[in-house]
């Protein structure tokens, strides 16, 4: 028997949701969104990454990530390069692939066998944590080549793999910018976060998230809240909105900007630069009308680099605050609860 998927679940129309779905009262996103959406609530930042090329503005943009990683952990980017026709393409192709009958879909399940989250899946069926959120996922590797395997890929709609090829080269551009410029933030070598990340065996990947929409969205989550075990996490929402993060005690909602990226500072930046950038704690919620989705990129090194707070960013004054461990050991330990 296929396992329960939550699309199907919502396309039942049930007038109230299955209790593996309902939060308990005191965590339910009726009760702890505080956020006011109409002018005053305060927004995540948005960084132009043009001012990055411009010589008047560099110095400038460097403070505003500087500040947005330090503050919120959290900040989209404009002008990054990737057009908006390939973001329309990447949205098409994903949601034709969640459209499809469940036995073609099923045919990609997650089986979570050889330790990976690769293929079609619930949060359940590859975790046993307890936590449902009420949305569906696919999962694969986009980069290096050399650990991409195509066959993994959904081979329907046709153009999925060409389309998604080409946005893994797009990010990797925008990827690059980004971890030098936060070097730079950091007043670092240009190229020390991605050296310490493993250079160019650095690893990607892309996860969809569909979120069906909810009779009652106000006492479910789409994902419960935490931090990602990344280095960083370039992500791409549709336009319904639904990513909340944890900013001075409260929930802030993120505001829909058109053909941004939201980048979430991840574990892994937080460990290397010693805790002076913070990794986010977001969730997200789910829609009563409308079907929301993102596209996450999670850019984490391989398995086996050893990630502990930069040397150069240890004296007298600053200690190191983490433990350095390999990124095997950090996700077996986040993934099982174990303490880091
Ligand atoms: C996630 O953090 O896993 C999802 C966030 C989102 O869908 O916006
Ligand atoms: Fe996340």
């Amino acid at each position: 028997m296929a396992p329960t998927r939550v699309q199907y679940v919502a396309e039942s129309r049930p007038q109230t949701i299955p209790l593996e779905f309902v939060r308990p009262v005191e965590e339910r996103p009726i009760n702890t969104t505080f956020n006011d959406d109409i002018g005053l609530g305060r927004q995540i930042p948005v960084i132009d990454m043009c001012s990055l090329e411009a010589p008047e503005l560099r110095e400038k943009t460097f403070k505003e990530i500087a500040r947005a990683s330090k503050e919120w952990g959290i900040f989209q980017v404009i002008n990054h390069a990737i057009s908006p026709s390939l973001f329309e393409s990447l949205e098409t192709v994903g949601k034709q692939f969640f459209q499809l009958p469940q036995e073609e879909k099923e045919a990609y399940a997650c089986t979570g066998e050889d330790g990976s989250f690769t293929g079609y899946g619930t949060k359940l069926a590859c975790t046993t944590d307890g936590r449902q959120g009420w949305s569906d996922f696919f999962f694969h590797m986009l980069w290096p080549p050399s650990l991409r395997d195509f066959s993994k890929w959904p081979q329907k709609p046709s153009s999925y793999i060409e389309v998604t090829e080409e946005y893994s080269n797009r990010i990797l551009g925008v990827l690059n910018k980004l971890l030098s410029a936060l070097s730079i933030s950091l007043e670092l070598q240009e190229s020390a976060l991605k050296d310490a990340l493993g250079g160019e065996n650095l690893e990607m990947e892309l996860k969809i998230n569909y979120y069906p929409t909810c009779p009652q969205p106000e006492v479910a989550f789409g994902v419960v809240p935490h931090t990602d075990m990344s280095a960083l996490t370039i992500l791409k929402p549709n336009d319904v909105p639904g990513l909340q993060v944890w900013k001075d005690d409260k929930w802030i909602t993120a505001h829909y900007v058109p053909n941004a990226l939201i980048i979430h500072i991840g574990d892994q930046i937080q460990i290397l630069s010693n805790g002076k950038f913070k990794s986010v704690l977001h969730r997200s919620l789910v829609n009563k009308e409308k079907v929301r989705m993102s596209w996450p990129v999670f850019c984490s090194p391989p398995l086996d680099t050893v990630i502990g707070p930069l040397k150069e960013l240890i004296d007298d004054s600053n200690p190191p605050l983490y433990n350095a461990k390999t990124y095997r050991e950090y996700k077996h330990r986040k993934i099982n609860k174990l303490g880091q």
